[in-house]
């Protein structure tokens, strides 16, 4: 814990006009509504960072219309630790308001030593989600993921597992993160036997990293369940965090971090055009690449990560200008091409 941990909070009192100015989408034909945004705890929620900010960021995510918060049981770090500081906000602001809110968790990459603490397997997918559930203390996830397939496991274990947990009521819907379309279309089979349906996939998507438009998207939207993307400002690169260099504080600057400072320097070219563009469309360049995603419709959410409030509050400016011209579109696909 820093310092500002115990300083002073209000009461929280939710804005009152939180649903006005953000879209819901459905989740593909499920009755299931998420926010055009949702906010991920991956990064800046773990032990070591400021419980007062993270306090902040989330009361400005619901302010905004924020309804979905993203975990897994492996953020931090250390392990665990984003899932518990949730719990402590929602003590502190959100428990009145849990119906408001769609909580997600996910279990897949490694968690605990030994072999039943990573993969596909039933011990492994039930154990961490009652783990995960004493951390956040709630008696279920409105939506459980298998966070990364498992080829050493059959998939007809992986998926039965998740079936039985929504079947005990642990997890009201079930998803899917990082599956390749071949492993999605099997997945979605075995769940239409079980009669337990898939509701999402959660898949990496941005300007940057288009691999979800060979095959993926045009699966989700044939089969009708939704698309939430994550690191859509490719971890802060599509934005004007490093238009000046690379700052201290930032992602790219932490050697623990997954994005690399030689990322910086090959994506600065297309990344200072892409900022001219989003000028001339009166956004930042956040807001446009947030904006671009938007633009397909089977992108049910958007999954971003902010270290400030600030931060959260410039991108969901995005909504305002979320239309993009022929033209622009034609620019834009030269740059990231
Ligand atoms: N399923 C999976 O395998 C998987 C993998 C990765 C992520 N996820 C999920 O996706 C969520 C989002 O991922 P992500 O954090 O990589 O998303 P992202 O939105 O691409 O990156 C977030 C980072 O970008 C920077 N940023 C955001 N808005 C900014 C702005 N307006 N101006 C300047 N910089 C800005 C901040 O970096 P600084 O910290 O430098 O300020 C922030 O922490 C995660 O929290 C997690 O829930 C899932």
């Amino acid at each position: 814990m820093k310092a500002n941990d115990h300083a002073p909070f209000a009461a929280y009192v939710p804005e009152a006009d939180r649903y006005e100015n953000m879209p819901y989408r459905k989740c593909g034909r499920s009755g299931v509504q998420l926010p055009a945004f949702s906010i991920g705890l991956w990064h800046n929620f773990g032990q070591f960072d400021n419980f007062g900010e993270c306090r902040n960021i989330l009361r400005t995510a619901f302010d905004l219309g924020i309804t979905h918060f993203d975990l897994a049981n492996n953020y931090g770090p250390p392990y665990g630790s984003a899932e518990e500081t949730l719990g402590r906000i929602l003590d502190l602001d959100f428990r009145p308001y849990r119906d408001e809110l769609f909580i997600s968790s996910k279990a897949g990459y490694d968690m605990w030593p030994g072999p039943y603490g990573y993969g596909g397997s039933r011990k492994y997918l039930v154990s961490s989600l009652d783990q995960s559930l004493k951390r956040m203390n709630l008696d279920y996830v409105d939506l459980y993921y298998h966070h990364f397939p498992d080829t050493e496991t059959p998939i007809e274990e992986t998926v039965g597992a998740l079936d039985s947990i929504v079947r005990q009521g642990k997890a009201l819907y079930v998803g899917i993160s990082n599956y390749s379309d071949t492993q999605t279309a099997e997945a979605l089979k075995l769940f239409k036997e079980l009669g337990t349906p898939c509701l999402i996939h959660q898949a990496r998507y941005s300007m940057f990293d288009r691999w979800v438009e060979d095959g993926l998207l045009d699966l989700i939207g044939d089969e009708g369940i939704g698309m939430i993307a994550f690191s859509p400002l490719a971890q802060g690169l599509l934005t004007n965090r490093y238009l000046n260099g690379i700052p201290e504080n930032s992602r790219a600057a932490d050697a623990n971090s997954h994005l690399e400072s030689d990322s910086v320097k090959e994506y600065l070219p297309k990344i200072q055009v892409l900022a001219k563009v989003a000028e001339k469309r009166d956004q930042s360049l956040a807001q446009m690449a947030l904006a671009w995603l938007l633009r397909d419709d089977r992108i049910t959410s958007v999954l971003i990560g902010a270290s400030s409030p600030e931060q959260l509050k410039e991108n969901v400016k995005a909504i305002d200008n979320l239309e993009f011209s022929q033209e622009e579109q034609k620019i834009i696909q030269e740059i990231i091409a």
